[in-house]
């Protein structure tokens, strides 16, 4: 078997002039250079089949569209649109699926956030640990509620915060803690834990990115006081619009985020409490329960996507640092790596037909709303340098192998004419 240096595809001579790519499970002709003797398999003539975007869900609908529609048929005919049963059955199999005992469904990843905040009272004059590289909602939330975000910086590793740099951040008005789950992959919780408990902190894990993702075999949203999810239609399990849910162990807990989603209302027109209207609707909540039959097999599409990723990188040679997963299970909402020349690499990629995304282009310390908070350039480095340095490749669950090895095709294509070739490298702690 000889992998091609230019494109990384593996081949196999299956009879004598005719080589096999194992890869892109195709046969060509031996090239002649080959024939001649040279360590070296000229690229086939074949163009790479291009377009690839970024994520396919027209492909993933196809298979499922027949179970959706009956499930928003069957919230129609009943007129039952908010709350009700359907919202009920989906808290429970989310409840199942993360291991917690209760779970109310809200109408977004963001207010799901919102929502344990103020259930925890956090305003004015309160301080919530998270970190600067994630999307906007994360701290978004606590400033919305009058609060301090406090950032800290990212383990370069895994892009997690960093649990090493959060005591030192811990004041006398720190209230929570809002570790972030990026990409798929759970912070490491064992120390964040360790620090809420000796400060008698509430940890809100922002698991947006992250529902079946575990920690030491334990789920996302389990390990912390609550857990929170988005349904956005990018996220692994996705509904047709706007959606999240909210987990947790604590029974009074639930109680209090289940009223605040509905205004601070229990009974109905008598408030406790002001809340908002954070509620699910049960046409979404129908979707999420058809789709989360099916999230362990896309979820295991993406981690063999990964690898074959990482199996391929390894073979062109390609200078990036590959993910590094160190949790027992990483859901690959994004498949991230690291290299210079990130955004040259990018248009190239985009003139291929191949799409990509940087998550997140700029860390929310040096967003312009947070200049208040006094954070300067340089004050987050591991944050800045992976806001420049990383890119998403495509890795949902449709994505076929000869698509994958089109990416790295181009990426080894953009490497050897800038950086020059050299060692796809596990992402290791500094
Ligand atoms: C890390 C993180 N937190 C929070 C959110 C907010 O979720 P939603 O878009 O459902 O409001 C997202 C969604 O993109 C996210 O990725």
């Amino acid at each position: 078997m000889m992998p091609c240096p230019e494109s990384g595809y593996r081949y196999k001579e299956v009879k004598p002039g005719v080589l096999r790519c194992l890869d892109l499970d195709e046969e060509a002709p031996l090239p002649a250079e080959l024939k001649v003797g040279k360590n070296h398999i000229a690229n086939s003539k074949r163009k790479p089949s291009m377009n690839v975007p970024l994520l396919d869900l027209k492909a993933q609908y196809k298979t499922i569209k027949s179970e959706v529609e009956a499930a928003i048929a069957e919230v129609l005919e009943s007129q039952h649109f908010i709350l009700g049963p359907k919202v009920e059955q989906c808290e429970k199999a989310v409840a199942a699926y993360s291991s917690c005992s209760h779970a109310v469904g809200v109408s977004s990843g963001s207010d799901a956030l919102l929502a344990c905040l103020m259930a925890e009272d956090i305003g004015e004059g309160d301080e919530v640990i998270t970190t600067p590289y994630t999307f906007f909602a994360t701290a978004g939330a606590i400033a919305r509620l009058g609060a301090t975000p406090v950032f800290v910086d990212i383990d370069p590793v895994t892009y997690n915060i960093d649990p090493a740099q959060i005591a030192a951040k811990v004041t006398s008005k720190t209230r929570a803690l809002m570790p972030v789950h990026l990409y798929g992959q759970m912070a490491d919780m064992d120390p964040i834990m360790q620090i809420a408990d000796q400060h008698k902190l509430v940890v809100i894990e922002d698991a947006a990115q992250a529902i079946g993702a575990e920690y030491k075999g334990r789920r996302a949203g389990s390990i912390g006081t609550y857990g929170c999810f988005s349904f956005f239609p990018s996220k692994n399990l996705g509904c047709a619009g706007d959606g999240g849910m909210i987990v947790t162990n604590d029974a009074a807990r639930a109680e209090k985020v289940r009223i605040i989603r509905n205004h601070g209302s229990n009974p109905k027109y008598y408030h406790k409490l002001v809340g908002g209207n954070f509620r699910l609707d049960a046409i979404q909540a129908a979707i999420v329960t058809v789709k989360l039959q099916y999230l362990d097999g896309w979820t295991a599409g993406r981690q063999c996507n990964a690898k074959k990723y990482d199996q391929l990188f390894a073979q062109a040679g390609i200078s990036a640092v590959l993910p590094f997963v160190l949790t027992t299970r990483h859901i690959f909402n994004q498949y991230v790596i690291r290299l210079s020349q990130r955004d040259a690499l990018r248009a190239h990629l985009k003139k291929a037909g191949i799409e990509t995304k940087i998550y997140y282009p700029v860390p929310l310390h040096l967003q312009e709303c947070f200049d208040y908070l006094g954070n300067k350039a340089g004050a987050f480095p591991q944050s800045e340098r992976a806001a420049e340095e990383t890119i998403a490749l495509p890795v949902f669950p449709e994505l076929t192998e000869r698509q994958i090895a089109d990416v790295v095709h181009c990426i080894r294509e953009f490497t050897t004419g800038t950086s020059g070739s050299g060692a796809a490298v596990r992402a290791e702690r500094i």
